[in-house]
């Protein structure tokens, strides 16, 4: 009893001071349940988890209310560079902001030239792990986020060395395999960090942050049962798979939860009405707020599909501009909220030409919209190519939008056939054409349509259950108190 486990959680984003994509919900919302886990739900420990996180230059997210806690060098050829540390709060959680030269020269958290954001991730990486030292506050558990922060875990191993972070295991969560952060010879040898020689790993895959980190790291998470096992595979392995099964034994698939507090349909200010599983009424009122909002014809029973989405490859898109005009013969009426990939981008808007009346593709990121959407449309469509846990679906159901969605990674882990949902196997247009099919047939009544909305209302995505999960593995990975002699 009374244990305390020290667990330093880096990543590149975290809301509610940055947000580009998914790994932003995560490392905004995870340590703060981590924090909340009482000690029943841990086994009697503690946990004090801190965040660290550069200092993006992005105006429009400056913390506020920062303190200078901390100013050191990071070594660098031919000159160090120095780290300058603030820091405040995030619900209890203490969070670090970590500054230095190659966090200013960025003007955005990620930038069109990999090399710069290279550079920019490894100072980062490396300060983040010294700032515990310098802190005196020693990590029993460094858990690393994507390739952007793996190198930390890369660094750790080669510290072990020292008395400091002789005891230090490491965590990489990966929430995007693909990603992997490139060739960083340069950086790597520019910092003083050895090349690893490892005959598992393929030679390219040698000198890239990402997979470093999955070598260096001794637990490897990824963000669903599923995806855990498809990244063992050559359709989503990236050519790791046969690196990857070699340390299977180290991989635990742990699903993402939400931030149910921010996201409550029964509290939710920026809906035109909130309801929740016994008063779905007040959805009739968001549909036709979208409606008008878009342009449709306001009609109560023609279903209103909606995508909620980063406009990538990974999206399944291309499905989507696709499968419509094979419904055409059927009512609908299609929304898309998102940006990104231009000729994605050009696809949206030539069916909107096509289809005017039915079709609007609104493509740019826009929060209170996406609520409407979540909370008025019916149908939340999501056929992804690829989805190592998916937010979107979760939040969906959350507000009784009932997903329509590939069963891959997440998705499959956290949507229900004939449940909460309807799924599709393979990323064809002709199987997403017949989930589409069985979710209109089942919309026609509206008491099947509601048991659906329902149901998935009733799920629990909270963090806690994550939260316990992640918890759990901390403490494998911590080596027993050794006794103190005498
Ligand atoms: C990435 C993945 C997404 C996941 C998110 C958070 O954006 O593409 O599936 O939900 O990370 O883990």
């Amino acid at each position: 009893m009374g244990e305390t486990l020290t667990i330093l959680f880096l990543a590149a984003e975290a809301e509610p001071f940055y947000k580009v994509g998914g790994l932003a919900d995560v490392a905004g919302s995870l340590p703060v349940a981590l924090r909340g886990l009482s000690p029943k739900m841990t086994g009697g420990m503690q946990l004090d988890i801190r965040l660290v996180l550069p200092l993006h230059c992005t105006a429009q997210s400056e913390p506020q209310s920062l303190l200078r806690t901390n100013e050191f060098p990071v070594y660098r050829r031919g000159g160090s560079i120095r780290a300058q540390v603030f820091e405040r709060d995030l619900n209890g959680v203490p969070a670090y902001f970590i500054t230095g030269q190659p966090i200013l020269n960025a003007t955005s958290i990620y930038s069109a030239d990999p090399a710069a954001d290279r550079e920019k991730y490894i100072f980062f990486s490396l300060a983040a792990l010294e700032l515990s030292r310098r802190m005196g506050w020693r990590p029993d558990i460094v858990h690393a986020n994507d390739w952007h922060t793996a190198l930390a875990l890369y660094t750790l191993r080669a510290r072990r060395g020292e008395a400091f972070f002789s005891r230090t295991a490491g965590l990489l969560t990966v929430h995007n395999l693909p990603y992997m952060g490139g060739d960083a010879s340069d950086v790597l040898a520019a910092y003083g960090l050895a090349p690893l020689f490892e005959e598992n790993l393929p030679s390219w895959a040698r000198s890239q942050p990402l997979p470093m980190g999955l070598w260096a790291a001794d637990a490897i998470v990824p963000v669903s049962e599923t995806y855990a096992r498809e990244i063992l595979t050559p359709d989503f392995g990236c050519d790791l798979q046969d690196f990857l099964k070699q340390r299977a034994n180290s991989i635990t698939g742990i699903v993402n939860g939400v931030d149910v507090n921010a996201w409550n349909p029964l509290t939710d200010r920026r809906l035109a009405a909130t309801f929740d599983a016994d008063s779905l009424g007040g959805r009739l009122e968001n549909k036709t707020a979208l409606q008008k909002k878009m342009g449709f014809p306001i009609e109560a029973r023609v279903p209103l599909l909606a995508m909620v989405t980063r406009v990538d490859q990974q999206k399944g898109l291309d499905l989507v501009f696709e499968a419509l005009p094979k419904l055409a013969e059927k009512p609908w009426q299609f929304l898309l909220l998102g940006s990104g990939a231009p000729q994605l981008e050009a696809a949206a808007r030539s069916l909107q030409a096509k289809y005017p009346e039915r079709v609007q593709a609104v493509l740019r990121y826009d929060a209170n919209l996406s609520r409407l959407i979540y909370g008025g449309a019916d149908m939340f469509l999501m056929p992804s190519r690829y989805e190592p846990c998916g937010l979107g679906q979760m939040l969906a159901m959350r507000y009784g939008c009932v997903p329509v969605v590939r069963a891959t990674g997440g998705l499959k882990d956290t949507v229900e056939e004939g449940k909460t949902g309807f799924l599709f196997a393979r990323a064809d247009v002709d199987e997403f054409v017949e989930a589409l099919q069985r979710a209109l047939g089942v919309y026609a009544s509206q008491e099947k349509w509601r048991r659906f909305q329902r149901n998935g209302m009733k799920q629990d995505f909270s963090w806690t259950r994550s939260a316990r999960q992640y918890a759990t593995l901390y403490r494998c990975l911590v080596p027993e108190a050794v006794p103190d002699p005498e």
